[in-house]
């Protein structure tokens, strides 16, 4: 199964993608994080997107598309994949069409989640991640059993450089602008699925099963 996930910033994303590719064994990919990663490598790439991201803009297309492309050529691929945070542009959309097709794959469905604003600002703002392992909290409806403090490798959470208040409504405002329009793109190709993305992530994660038939 080949997936996309579509929504704003602190949707629930990675939350999701994370969970799908632990009971359905899909290869998660996030464009975030491998830039975030690339970033604290300091390696080229990093360093081009890194005062983007700090700005809430996006990076370059080809420079992502690039990446996917790649990434679709490789091993885990061919096992299913959950796409987290691309497409975000039309012409994004258009080279994963083209990548896809010269691999001889298809989309099964685009998962897009709709939240309430107010919900949004709740969760960006509350989100902690580590740094060594990737994972992700929340300081009420995530916390880990010691504040402040990874479960998985005791090491100190922080806070994402792009979530305060302000690079959180740029990011908004770039979602409605570039992003939001893709829903129209999938629509039209019958791949869209409307996930109602408010409640525990268990709940959530019922409501995928469903809209996906996997119930
Ligand atoms: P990216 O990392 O993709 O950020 P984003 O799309 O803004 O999404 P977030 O990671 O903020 O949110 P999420 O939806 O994954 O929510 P999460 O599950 O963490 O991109 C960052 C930047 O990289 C971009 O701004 C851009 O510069 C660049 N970039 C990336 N991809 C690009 C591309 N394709 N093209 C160009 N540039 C690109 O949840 C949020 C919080 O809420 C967490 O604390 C979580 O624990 C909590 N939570 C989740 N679900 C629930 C729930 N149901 N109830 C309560 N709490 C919940």
């Amino acid at each position: 199964m080949n997936l996309i996930l579509l929504g704003p910033p602190g949707a629930g994303k990675g939350t999701q993608a994370k969970r799908m590719s632990a009971e359905w064994g899909l290869a998660h990919v996030s464009t975030g994080d491998i830039l975030r990663d690339a970033a604290k490598k300091g390696t080229p790439l990093g360093l081009k997107a890194k005062p983007l991201m700090d700005l809430g803009q996006l990076v370059p297309d080809e420079v992502v598309n690039g990446i996917i492309e790649e990434w679709l050529k490789g091993p885990d691929a061919q096992k299913g994949f959950v796409l987290d945070g691309f497409p975000r542009t039309l012409p994004q959309a258009e080279a994963l069409e083209k990548a896809l097709s010269t691999a001889g794959m298809k989309l099964d469905a685009v998962l897009s989640f709709d939240v309430p604003e107010g919900t949004l600002v709740e969760r960006i703002s509350g989100r902690r991640s580590c740094p060594k392992c990737g994972s992700v909290y929340h300081v009420v409806e995530h916390p880990p059993a010691r504040s402040g403090f990874c479960d998985k490798d005791g090491e100190a959470l922080i806070q994402r450089d792009d979530d305060t208040a302000e690079k959180v409504k740029e990011r908004n405002r770039v979602y409605e602008q570039k992003t939001a329009p893709l829903k129209a793109f999938y629509g039209e190709k019958g791949l869209l699925k409307a996930v109602a993305g408010v409640g525990t992530p268990e709940g959530i994660f019922a409501e995928i099963r469903r809209v996906l038939g996997k119930a």
